[in-house]
């Protein structure tokens, strides 16, 4: 045994060297089959030992082999955890990664400042049903029978008795048969009409709609409110211009004007050389709306108007065709 004695401790010394110099998990592990693995030579020489002598040789080798590899492997990891820990730094007063945001849709953004600049004056903002009967789209604002906005050309009937609402004014109604006055309301939301879709109309659209019912109101009180609006939405030099027109539920009946934005009121294509641009309908609560209503005209006085907000939205940003707001087109939306 003792020539056998001296092959085993240099073997002995060779594996530990190799143990030794192992870089990486890879060569540990090499090492390990190669002198511990069940087909070294180490092993095969254990299964053979008859007697105690070198059994005790033997298994002192296996016994500091194992011991070596397992050292090594302990400290292979500890380096590469100080490697980590070193290379890997994560500084966090470092600025994130940007998320790319997105934003409210142009309709949304005039929707939002038309409802703050009403929150602003003391008006509640409401929004109500799309699906209208015809007694409040029609009936009870006093349009005649024979009003061409009642026609199936015109109108998207479901029955004889409800419709797609053709504007916000049934708002009025449900206002007035909902309390007593005084009110102050403004009405948000779609409409609907049987229009052909061009650069300039759309079958859908929004419409804003007040209603302010107090004692003593008068076209003062509408001009001042509307002028108060239109610089909200449209800068603080706007003015605003009446004209006499007509609707069903007002008395008189007017459309506003605002002087045009883009060239000051001195004529350019925008408002066709105009220097005004039309702003939607307005008026004074006509009293057959109260009578139908079951308010006093004698006692309530009111006026009420409407605007489009595509219109709004598309003079704020010269949006020149209608059909860009619907198309959901980021390239355009992203624009605004
Ligand atoms: N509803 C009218 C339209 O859509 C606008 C309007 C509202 C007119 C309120 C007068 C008063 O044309």
């Amino acid at each position: 045994m003792s020539g056998d004695e001296e092959t085993w401790r240099a073997h002995e010394r060779d594996a530990l060297a190799e143990i030794a110099a192992a870089a990486d998990a890879d060569a540990i592990e090499e090492a390990r089959v190669r002198h511990l693995g069940r087909k070294s030579e180490l092993a095969q020489a254990l299964r053979g030992v008859r007697d105690r002598e070198s059994g005790m040789l033997l298994n002192g080798i296996r016994q500091r082999l194992d011991d070596a590899v397992s050292a090594k492997e302990r400290e292979l990891a500890d380096a590469e955890l100080d490697r980590r820990l070193r290379e890997e730094i994560v500084d966090v007063t470092l600025p994130g990664d940007d998320l790319t945001l997105g934003h409210l849709h142009p309709i949304t953004q005039v929707r939002r400042t038309v409802e703050d600049t009403f929150l602003g004056l003391g008006y509640e903002v409401r929004d109500d049903r799309e699906v209208e009967t015809v007694e409040l789209n029609f009936d009870k604002l006093a349009f005649s029978p024979t009003h061409s906005a009642r026609s199936p050309r015109d109108t998207f009937f479901f029955d004889e008795n409800r419709v797609l609402r053709t504007e916000t004014s049934p708002s009025q109604i449900h206002a007035l048969q909902e309390r007593e006055p005084p009110i102050y309301m403004v009405s948000i939301g779609r409409v609907y009409r049987r229009d052909a879709i061009t650069a300039t109309r759309y079958p859908i659209f929004h419409q804003f709609e007040g209603l302010a019912v107090d004692k003593g109101l008068t076209l003062a009180d509408l001009k001042g409110t509307l002028l108060h609006v239109m610089r909200a939405l449209y800068g603080p030099d706007r003015r605003v211009r009446f004209r006499t027109h007509y609707f069903p539920f007002t008395e008189p009946s007017i459309e506003p004007d605002v002087s045009c934005g883009i060239c000051g009121g001195s004529g350019c294509r925008t408002c066709k050389f105009s220097g005004w641009i039309e702003m939607g309908g307005a008026g004074m609560v006509d009293p057959r709306v109260f009578e139908n209503v079951g308010v006093d005209p004698g006692e309530w006085s009111g006026f009420a108007f409407g605007c489009g907000l595509e219109r709004t939205a598309q003079l704020r940003h010269d949006i020149p065709d209608i059909r860009a707001l619907w198309e959901g087109d980021l390239r355009v939306l992203r624009q605004f």
